[in-house]
């Protein structure tokens, strides 16, 4: 039997450090359970002391999941790790990852501490650690840039203090695939007690490398991948868990492990992703873009259609795309749109949540032949987040004509008062920006405007992306509708009501007080 290759999902702890990915408690739920669908063995749901919302956030998470462990993050200190602990004591099954970074420049310039006492502090933080349970995990962060000695020193006192995975994060994405290998399989040898604890990494995608580097520690050992769904995470993102997958189970001729996980739950999982955090994924994205199984120059074509191999190393529906791409109409009743949503694990918490995402999707099959999954998938979204909002949107009129300036004419819900006022702009959306603005007045800096067709043709819905920033802090919105100026209005207001309410939590690696 090859040994097993162990998932670690990160996506709602590390993929929600990439600026404006932040998400709600609900939405982390919503992920979760897909994961847990898509069987990965870990979910690392968040940095418990960060904030109340994130604790709170593990919390649920940990009282939701049975079929996968539910991990929490906590630096070594005692607090962190005491908060992670209460977050987690609800789950069928728990791990603590404390960390404390090895690196000589995080140690002098971040930590300011000595190389002996980063050691005493993380044995001390894994000792407390296993307090509470047996299943602890132990980073030495920036190990990609630590010293080779100092690393098997703290590693093999953590694992005698009782570190059952030591994970080895490449945090700044520096290594190359050939020095990572080799740094795995040094540690595994070197460090006496090494065959006491399951060698994890946690790969960085700073040189578009992060996959490279993970496949080539599992290639020396390393039995677990931590990885994010998309590649999502902080700067420029983490080893996609979609490409890990496939690449260790296409190429089962080469790694001497398997992975467990429901591959067909890939491409409905990345959507939810990229649906909950509006982050797109790009056409030519492997495994889970839109274009990962296209041919599109006729001697593919005519190659796939002869013999599918010619041209194509996995089959898409392995990966989970067609395989639940049912429609459903506006003769569906609500017993069909329900299955639906169970079948896409969606499960809405009360009938007005139900009753608001149906009328919803009534609306949108009188506009639309073809209600497919990924319609279903945004629709949710969009009700869901605009379930709590302070700032609804009531109205919008827009008259664009040639030669004429666009005008939008638009009537907010503003706490329950109604205030309507008109502005004018160079463009549909930029006129209905200024008359959100003209209302609001939130001081905001738009820095991304996006939109993507959820499905194909012109009757798709639009799904629009905003980020904004204010007093440095980013903040995304999401918003789909058949109109695209619609839904831009909807995903402005999406980011702006998230700008009135989020409150600043604390970033794992950048607040440091040991
Ligand atoms: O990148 C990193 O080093 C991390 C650690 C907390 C594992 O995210
Ligand atoms: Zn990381």
């Amino acid at each position: 039997m090859a040994d097993k290759l162990i998932i670690f999902d990160t996506t709602l702890r590390d993929g929600e450090q990439s600026p404006g990915a932040s998400m709600t408690k609900d939405e982390k739920i919503r992920i979760a359970k897909a994961l847990e669908k898509l069987r990965v063995d870990v979910i690392e749901a968040g940095f418990p002391i960060a904030s109340v919302g994130d604790f709170e956030a593990v919390q649920a998470v940990a009282n939701t999941i049975k079929n996968s462990t539910v991990c929490g993050l906590a630096r070594a200190l005692e607090k962190d790790i005491d908060r992670a602990a209460e977050a987690l004591k609800g789950a069928a099954s728990f791990r603590i990852h404390t960390f404390l970074a090895t690196s000589p420049l995080h140690m002098e310039m971040k930590l300011r501490m000595s190389p002996d006492q980063v050691l005493e502090q993380a044995v001390k933080a894994v000792t407390h650690a296993r307090r509470y349970t047996d299943n602890v995990e132990f980073s030495p962060e920036d190990a990609g840039r630590s010293e080779v000695d100092f690393l098997c020193r703290v590693i093999e006192a953590v694992i005698k203090a009782g570190a059952k995975t030591i994970n080895i994060p490449d945090t700044v994405g520096y290594t190359l695939p050939e020095y990572f290998g080799k740094l795995i399989a040094t540690l595994r040898e070197r460090i006496p007690n090494s065959d006491q604890a399951v060698f994890s990494v946690h790969c960085h995608n700073d040189l578009g490398l992060a996959v490279a580097n993970s496949l080539a520690a599992v290639l020396n050992g390393a039995r677990q991948v931590e990885c994010t769904i998309n590649g999502l995470g902080e700067r420029a993102g983490n080893a996609a868990l979609e490409e890990i997958v496939m690449a260790v189970r296409t190429r089962h001729d080469v790694f001497p492990c398997q992975v467990e996980v429901d591959t067909t739950q890939i491409v409905p999982c990345s959507r939810l992703v990229s649906n909950i955090t509006g982050f797109p994924v790009q056409p030519n994205k492997a495994i889970v873009g839109a274009n990962a199984f296209a041919h599109e120059s006729g001697i593919h074509q005519d190659g796939v259609l002869k013999h599918r191999q010619t041209y194509e190393i996995m089959k898409a529906e392995d990966v989970g795309w067609h395989a639940n791409r049912m429609v459903l109409g506006k003769h569906s009743g609500r017993n069909a749109f329900r299955d639906r949503l169970k079948s896409l694990n969606i499960e809405l918490e009360s009938e007005e949540q139900l009753n608001a995402a149906f009328a919803r999707f009534k609306e949108l099959a009188d506009k639309k032949h073809e209600v497919f999954d990924e319609d279903l998938q945004a629709l949710v979204t969009d009700t869901l987040s605009s379930e709590h909002e302070r700032i609804k949107l009531v109205s919008l009129k827009v008259c664009t004509e040639t030669g004429e300036p666009p005008h939008a004419q638009i009537t907010l819900n503003i706490n329950g008062e109604e205030k309507s006022v008109g502005a004018s702009g160079s463009g549909p959306v930029d006129a209905t920006f200024k008359a959100i603005e003209a209302l609001i007045n939130s001081q905001t800096n738009l820095l991304v405007y996006s939109v993507n067709n959820v499905t194909n043709g012109t009757d798709s819905q639009g799904e629009v992306g905003v980020r904004l920033e204010k007093h440095g802090q980013v903040i995304n919105g999401q918003g789909a509708d058949t109109d695209i100026v619609i839904a831009s209005a909807k995903a402005y207001l999406n980011a702006l009501n998230k700008v009135f309410t989020v409150t600043g939590r604390q970033h794992p690696q950048v607040a440091v007080e040991v």
